[in-house]
């Protein structure tokens, strides 16, 4: 508690002695901002005051928050049938997201499994390929390949194939079994490296991980469509499987629809959640394509995928993303991406000269000023709210993807509030 809370209301004082906060040392932790609603690229606080949102609520809320035609949606559905188990039943808002995404993903990737959080479809996605060797008759591939820089999520198995040190989850080192970690192939040396790791250990690779152009949350890292194509042809020479994670870059994020799209890439399986639902309600889903998915039809019932989350393919949560897919049809996203990077590089050029920043990139909706060493977040951001913005850095970065839908007089306050607090 601290002065914020003084006037905070009354559920607030109520809930905070039991509310177990993300990625925080609550003791020391500023006060989370109490927030009223939503609406369009804004935060509304319950003092009255409105931040404009830099990160669409963890990347999520692509189309702006409250979008009048996700919300009709989500509330015919919640009329009709707010939820129904997926074993043994079916219903159209599942069947409908499942073939679109079919429709739209390249390649084969046809085979939809739908979960409820983006670690769990990460989960989802490992198991699906190590059965797939099981189910095939290959002993020994029981290991991953993740690669440095690389995040997946915070459950057990995906921490272990995070970044060993940016993953956030170092304190665990040893608990699970310990993955093969190794540098993108970005260059002729790191390439030849991984050929020679592959060639030394890919008997005993599953799958290979890889979040493709941009490793989100281990520091906004970006790589060109190339380390793509390499690790595909490198998966294929040494019969690994190659798991595309595109929670954070899938649905425009990166300029393409999906990142594997745009560099001309087909993964054996890809994860996708965050703007799914267009930020609205949560859901993911691990898709496999063909080869993955045969070696799981057949006669025998032990050759099943054995998982089943009580709340997969949530009926208000399809139909927000198959409204949200409507809204992704009318193309107008594409032009919004290329507006709000254009602007975001313009808008971030100047802190290019604050001292301790190494780097200020943009890519697609993605603007990134990266300094030498870790920021203080909170400091940061309770300036950032004194601004009227609403960002929060992660490591050495401060970082903006607002939704794309953003005004251009907004967008210009977020990167106007990004100089001046970083005095740039
Ligand atoms: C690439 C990637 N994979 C997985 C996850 C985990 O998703 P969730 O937080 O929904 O479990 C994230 C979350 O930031 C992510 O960026």
């Amino acid at each position: 508690m601290n002065d914020q809370s003084l006037q905070a209301p009354a559920w607030y004082l109520q809930g905070a002695p039991h509310v177990w906060r993300p990625y925080c040392q609550m003791k020391t932790a500023p006060a989370p901002l109490a927030v009223e609603a939503t609406s369009g690229a804004r935060i509304i606080l319950e003092d009255g005051r409105g931040l404009i949102d830099g990160i669409a609520s963890w990347w999520t809320a692509c189309h702006g928050y409250n979008h009048p035609h996700i919300a009709k949606a989500v509330s015919d559905q919640l009329a009709r049938a707010p939820h129904v188990m997926f074993g043994g039943l079916a219903h159209a808002p599942a069947y409908t997201l499942a073939s679109r995404l079919a429709a739209l993903l390249p390649g084969d990737l046809d085979h939809v499994f739908f979960a409820e959080s983006g670690s769990v479809a990460v989960e989802i996605a490992m198991k699906m390929a190590l059965q797939h060797w099981i189910n095939r008759g290959v002993a020994g591939r029981t290991r991953f390949l993740g690669f440095l820089g690389g995040y997946h999520g915070d459950t057990l198995a995906t921490m272990t194939v995070c970044d060993p040190e940016e993953g956030m989850h170092s304190l665990f080192a040893g608990v699970m079994p310990a993955q093969v970690m190794a540098a993108l192939p970005v260059d002729g040396p790191t390439e030849a490296a991984l050929d020679a790791l592959l060639s030394e250990r890919g008997h005993e690779i599953a799958a290979m991980i890889v979040e493709p152009r941009v490793q989100g949350a281990g520091g906004m890292l970006f790589h060109d469509d190339e380390v793509l194509r390499r690790l595909r042809r490198m998966a294929d020479a040494h019969g690994v499987l190659l798991i595309f994670d595109e929670i954070f870059t899938g649905f425009g994020r990166t300029g393409d629809l999906f990142a594997c799209q745009g560099a001309g890439v087909t993964p054996d399986i890809i994860t996708l959640s965050k703007a799914l639902t267009g930020g609205t309600l949560p859901l993911s889903a691990a898709i496999a394509n063909h080869r993955v998915f045969d070696a799981f039809w057949s006669d025998d019932a032990g050759a099943a995928l054995m998982h089943g989350p009580t709340y997969m393919a949530n009926p208000l949560a399809c139909a927000a993303a198959n409204a949200s897919l409507d809204l992704f049809e009318s193309g107008a996203w594409k032009e919004n991406v290329a507006r709000v990077g254009a602007r975001l590089a313009s808008g971030l050029e100047p802190c290019r000269a604050v001292p301790g920043v190494v780097d200020v990139r943009v890519r697609g909706a993605i603007g990134v000023v990266e300094f030498e060493e870790a920021v203080d977040v909170g400091g940061l951001c309770a300036r950032f709210v004194e601004a009227g913005v609403w960002i929060r850095p992660m490591g050495c970065v401060v970082y903006l993807t607002p939704a794309f839908t953003i005004d251009d007089a907004d967008l210009d306050h977020l990167t106007g509030a990004m100089r001046k607090v970083l005095n740039a």
